[in-house]
């Protein structure tokens, strides 16, 4: 008989899908995304509107989850609903958010609700959000109040979603909300939120002390245009620590390392205020130097040219599919760590319309997330972004996540072959030949490892 390979996941892994109120509920039209989007922001023009209209129905697309066997999904509350207006809490909005946990329950599904993604009530807007060191103390009193409210329901809290995209896209790119230009702006704001983390880290833990609380970060790895070039190589490595690692050091030490730490000062209360590290991982960027960028730490980022993901097969030209950058991040993450928390990715995935390549780049991915568990690397759960194309931040409609095709005029769920995938993989919990023959035959080799990309090199 021939024998069948197969890449197992460890009992009791997670797998589910992962998305956020703006994104996904509509008609949320008290926060500082709302505004943005009024004041003509998003690219395509596009309407967020009812979105994937959650807020009546999320119900139906459980249904989807149950169907592809997930037993987690993450999903977002949204802050300018439970308190619209400054100290005013709304008690119908926590009832409706206590009938989705409730029916995510039902389903099996464990509900992993974050607290903060990208969105807050313009109220908090017009005093400064993050950017004010003393509204961290408004934010925690959200949690604290959302917390008490849903806690015999959730035992699985994100408090802030990628505190270092928010910085970074609001405050030093413009290209969020408050749509401004000021890296030293940008890092106060990433101070604050992870200060807001640590805040409400111990208030959660203090209301329910058997839950798991942690954030995630988005990691995004920079590597070297020309890596025999020292300024290269040397511009590289400042956007990473920059980006990724100065973060991760500060939550876990209170001290940001270089560079961050030459503008800002220790956390307080940092260590221990997590039980397990988030990791959103996505893509990477080649970087050269130029010395004519210092507020990009003398670095210009691009796509790798001839990459996957660099060519027309995928919307927007969002980034190159680089599946060992998984297997990196999650080693970065252990070592930087020194292992002492499980890991969850909380979010990957890739914006395909066509489903041509999302497919395989998952399998890949996931091969190489099945290598980090295999190596003693405590992965223990997998959330894709998404289950449905979704509301796109400042792309609008244009960049098609799901693994379920999503009409926003007609509401309409088509589900694509990847969706029927991930149900197989979480049905088997493990990645088998027959999947892999099914879906991307072409990548047999490299997921099974007698390819080059379980044999590359690592850079960690
Ligand atoms: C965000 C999601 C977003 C996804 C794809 C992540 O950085 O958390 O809200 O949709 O990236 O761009």
């Amino acid at each position: 008989m021939v024998q069948r390979r197969i890449l197992q996941f460890p009992d009791g892994f997670l797998w589910g899908i992962a998305s956020s109120s703006y994104q996904y509920e509509g008609s949320n039209t008290n926060n500082q995304w709302y505004r943005w989007e009024q004041q003509g922001h998003i690219l395509s023009g596009d309407r967020c509107g009812v979105a994937n209209n959650w807020w009546e129905q999320a119900e139906r697309d459980f249904e989807l989850a149950e169907q592809m066997e997930n037993n987690a999904l993450r999903l977002s509350l949204e802050w300018s609903r439970i308190e619209p207006t400054e100290g005013r809490w709304n008690s119908a909005a926590v009832d409706r958010y206590r009938t989705i946990l409730t029916n995510l329950r039902r389903r099996h599904l464990k509900p992993i609700v974050t607290l903060h993604h990208f969105t807050e009530p313009l109220w908090f807007a017009e005093q400064g959000s993050f950017a004010r060191a003393a509204n961290v103390a408004l934010f925690v009193r959200y949690v604290k109040y959302a917390v008490e409210a849903l806690r015999d329901l959730c035992d699985f809290w994100v408090t802030i979603n990628e505190p270092n995209v928010y910085a970074t896209q609001g405050y030093a790119r413009g290209k969020f909300p408050p749509g401004e230009q000021d890296t030293s702006r940008a890092l106060l704001v990433l101070r604050n939120l992870l200060q807001a983390h640590i805040g409400a880290f111990y208030a959660i833990r203090h209301l329910q002390p058997t839950a798991q609380i942690g954030y995630c970060l988005h990691y995004r790895l920079f590597d070297p245009a020309n890596p025999f070039s020292l300024l290269d190589r040397g511009a590289a490595s400042m956007q990473e620590n920059a980006f990724n690692w100065s973060p991760l050091h500060a939550s876990e030490t209170g001290h940001f390392s270089f560079p961050l730490n030459i503008l800002l000062k220790s956390l307080t209360n940092a260590p221990s205020s997590r039980d397990y590290h988030g990791v959103n991982y996505y893509t990477r960027e080649m970087v050269r130097f130029d010395p004519r960028l210092p507020n990009e730490l003398f670095g210009r980022r691009f796509i790798c040219p001839g990459a996957i993901g660099n060519d027309p097969g995928l919307d927007n030209n969002f980034g190159e599919i680089y599946p060992l950058g998984i297997y990196r991040v999650l080693k970065n993450v252990y070592r930087r760590t020194r292992g002492n928390k499980p890991l969850y990715i909380t979010e990957n995935g890739f914006c395909d319309a066509l489903d041509n390549r999302r497919p395989r780049a998952i399998l890949e991915h996931l091969a190489m997330v099945q290598r980090a568990i295999m190596e003693g690397i405590p992965v223990r759960g997998y959330l894709h972004w998404s289950l449905l194309d979704n509301f796109e931040w400042n792309d609008g409609w244009s960049a098609r996540f799901g693994l379920v095709e999503f009409d926003s005029h007609t509401q309409q769920r088509i589900p694509r072959p990847s969706a029927s995938m991930f149900g197989e993989i979480c049905r088997a919990n493990a990645i088998t030949e027959t999947i892999v023959e099914r879906y991307a035959p072409e990548a047999m080799d490299t997921i099974f490892g007698t390819d080059d990309l379980a044999q590359q090199q690592v850079p960690v």
